[in-house]
Formats: C-alpha cells, sequence, structure tokens
C-alpha cells in the first residue's frame, strides 16, 4: 500500500531511545564462535551490540523508551489512548507486549497490541498510529519499536550471531498544524518468508526442533539492495519529492555494506545517513527509532528537516514514511 497523506497533519512528538548496558564485541563472539573482528567489521560494518541482561525481556526495553518518549513530549500516560508495540520478540505470544507496557507506565486508557512485520514493524506501527489518529479515533498514540533478538538468535551460527542487537525506540503520535507525516510506502512479500524465520514459533508444526532464527544471508541481502532503493523511489515519488530534498536518510540498521549501497545508487550524500549499526547491530524493529535517537541527539533531526525511513526483513516486509520533522514545536524539548 502506498499513499501520499491527504488528511490531518500527524507527527512525532516526542522520542525516547533505550538500549541494554551489556556490550558485546566481536572479539566477545569470536570466543564464542569461528569468527573475527575483522570478518565481520568488513561484511557488515558492526562493531559492537548490546545484550540484553537475563532478567530483561521486550516489555522492560520498551517501558524505559516509551517513558523518555512521553516525558519528552510532555504527555501524560493516561493520555494515550493507542499504544502498538512492533517486535518479533514479544515477552510471550500473549498477552501482548503492549498491554504490559500500557499497564507499567500507567496507560489505562488505551488499547494496546503487538504488531508482527519483522524488521518493518516500525515503520508498519507508524502507519497504523497515523491511522487511527487522522480517523479521529486516537488522539495521542505510542508507538514502540522493540526487539531482544539475543534470545532468539543461535549462539552457535556464526552467520547470524554477529549480526544481531537488542534495543527499543518509542514515539508518541499527535495531530500537529504542519509538516509531519507527508506519506507511506508498505509492502510484503510472503513468497520470500523461508529467507527470514523462525521455526518452532507459532502454531505451524515443522521438522524443527530449535526455536532460533534461520537466514538465508545471500537472499536477504539481495532482496535489501533492491527494496531499500525501490521502495525509497517510491515513495518520494508518491509525495512528490526529489532525492535532494531529503535532509536525513534513516535506514534500518542491518549491515553498513546495505546502507551504503543504498545511500548511493540512490544519491543520498554521507553527511544526510544515519548509521548506527557500528553500535548497535541489527536490533530489528529497534533499529530505527534508535537511529532516530541518534539523529536528534547529534544535532542533524531538527524541526522542518525531511527525513526519509526505510525499512526491510522478514516477511519478506518492506516499507517507507516520509517525515517533516516537528519535534519541538509542540512543547517537546529537541
Ligand atoms: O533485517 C534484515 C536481516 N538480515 C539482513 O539484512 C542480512 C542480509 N545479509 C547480509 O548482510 C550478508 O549476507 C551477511 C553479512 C549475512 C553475510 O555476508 P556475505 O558477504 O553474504 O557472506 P557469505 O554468506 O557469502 O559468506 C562468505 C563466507 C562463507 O564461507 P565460505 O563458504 O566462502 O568458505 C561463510 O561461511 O564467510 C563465512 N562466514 C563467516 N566467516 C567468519 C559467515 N559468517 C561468518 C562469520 N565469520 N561470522
Amino acid at each position: 500500500m502506498k499513499g501520499r497523506i491527504a488528511g490531518p497533519r500527524v507527527s512525532i512528538t516526542g522520542l525516547g531511545t533505550y538500549a541494554p548496558e551489556k556490550v558485546v564485541t566481536n572479539d566477545d563472539l569470536s570466543k564464542l564462535v569461528e569468527t573475527n573482528d575483522e570478518w565481520i567489521r568488513s561484511r557488515t560494518g558492526i562493531r559492537e551490540r548490546r545484550m540484553a541482561a537475563p532478567e530483561e525481556a521486550s516489555s522492560d526495553l520498551a517501558i524505559a523508551a516509551s517513558r523518555d518518549a512521553l516525558a519528552n513530549a510532555g504527555v501524560d500516560p493516561a493520555e494515550i489512548d493507542l499504544v502498538i508495540v512492533a517486535t518479533v520478540t514479544p515477552d510471550m505470544l500473549f498477552p501482548a507486549t503492549a498491554a504490559l507496557v500500557a499497564t507499567a507506565l500507567g496507560m489505562t486508557n488505551a488499547a494496546a497490541y503487538d504488531l508482527s512485520a519483522g524488521c518493518t514493524g516500525f515503520v508498519y506501527a507508524l502507519s497504523q498510529g497515523y491511522g487511527s489518529i487522522a480517523s479521529g479515533v486516537a488522539k495521542k498514540v505510542l508507538v514502540v519499536g522493540v526487539d531482544v533478538l539475543s534470545r532468539v538468535v543461535d549462539w552457535t551460527d556464526r552467520s547470524t550471531l554477529v549480526l544481531f542487537g537488542d534495543g527499543a525506540g518509542a514515539v508518541v503520535l499527535e495531530q500537529v498544524e504542519s509538516g509531519g507525516f507527508l506519506g507511506f510506502e508498505l509492502g510484503a512479500d510472503g513468497a520470500g518468508g523461508e529467507s527470514l524465520w523462525l521455526p518452532c514459533s507459532g502454531s505451524r508444526l515443522s521438522e524443527e526442533t530449535e526455536r532460533t532464527l534461520r537466514m538465508n544471508g545471500r537472499e536477504v541481502f539481495k532482496f535489501a539492495t533492491r527494496i531499500m532503493i525501490s521502495s525509497a523511489e517510491a515513495i518520494l515519488d508518491t509525495c512528490g519529492k526529489k532525492v535532494d530534498d531529503i535532509d536525513v536518510y534513516v535506514p534500518h540498521q542491518a549491515n553498513v555494506r546495505i546502507i551504503d549501497h543504498a545511500a548511493e545508487r540512490l544519491g543520498i550524500p554521507e553527511e544526510k545517513v544515519i548509521v548506527n549499526a557500528d553500535r548497535y547491530g541489527n536490533t530489528s524493529s529497534g533499529s530505527i527509532p534508535l537511529a532516530l535517537g541518534e539523529a536528534v541527539t547529534d544535532g542533524r533531526l531538527r524541526p522542518g528537516a525531511l527525513v526519509l525511513m526505510t525499512g526491510m526483513g522478514a516477511g519478506l516486509t518492506w516499507g517507507s514514511a516520509l517525515i517533516e520533522w516537528t519535534i519541538g514545536m509542540n512543547g517537546a524539548t529537541e
């Protein structure tokens, strides 16, 4: 689905992020599997990633990020009408992690559900949050992207272990007078589902016995390098914008080689590209909001900036959102 927004203006009015304290370096992983820092850096650009403590689950990371997002927006938890948690590693299949987050933070008037769209989950959830506000059903929505992939990676598989990390980001969405989301482009291709999947995680019986992430890296790489470009081009075309109009590019942080390839092919200069995969690895649903947090901190995300976010991942799914950044205009701190 894709479309240029013609309805009410809705924007991100608060942002918060959280990454677990524990840092796992490439050298740490080289003690567990046959790999090395040089291979990981040259093939992925990743130097280190964060890992949740044994007592931490996705809801804990989500709660920390959400608390900061609410404070940043100056919104009371009771004002939130809807909580969407994008994740492929919920605390458990049910109850929804979103319900746990809502209750923990006192969002007593909120509906709450989880959304599963792989690493594209956060972009999907933004579009859902936008729709709820634009339709008038909700006034304030909390969208969280969180994953604790360290719980589902195969700690003996060097080809996947080195890629992933744990992290969360949350945003508050509200109606604004101008700026905000300009459009969304979202897609899915279940035929590619077998390229990235988690056996033994649902109702489909399988001969697999381990509930650990499986990936055909080369297939996902091919998909990623194609879709990061086509999705960006589609959203720009839909919204009547050009590549040169983009001030900040926030791609899914899967692999720095994929990011560099997409930026180069699209013609987006390096200084506009947000990269934090080197320090966090691929945090799946947490990746784009964590990168947004980075861009706010380093001063690149300013009110008025045109921001392109593009995600891709399990499903296979993809999605882009174009937003004119407004944070700071609603009493939220910059
Ligand atoms: O959010 C979306 C999720 N996933 C992605 O976006 C991942 C997309 N794919 C990729 O980023 C890349 O395909 C990888 C980084 C996963 C792999 O890079 P590659 O350049 O495609 O490597 P490869 O799979 O072709 O493997 C090359 C060699 C193989 O050895 P042989 O068969 O050539 O002897 C692998 O066994 O590298 C070996 N290898 C490793 N060596 C050292 C695979 N993993 C490692 C490792 N350390 N960690």
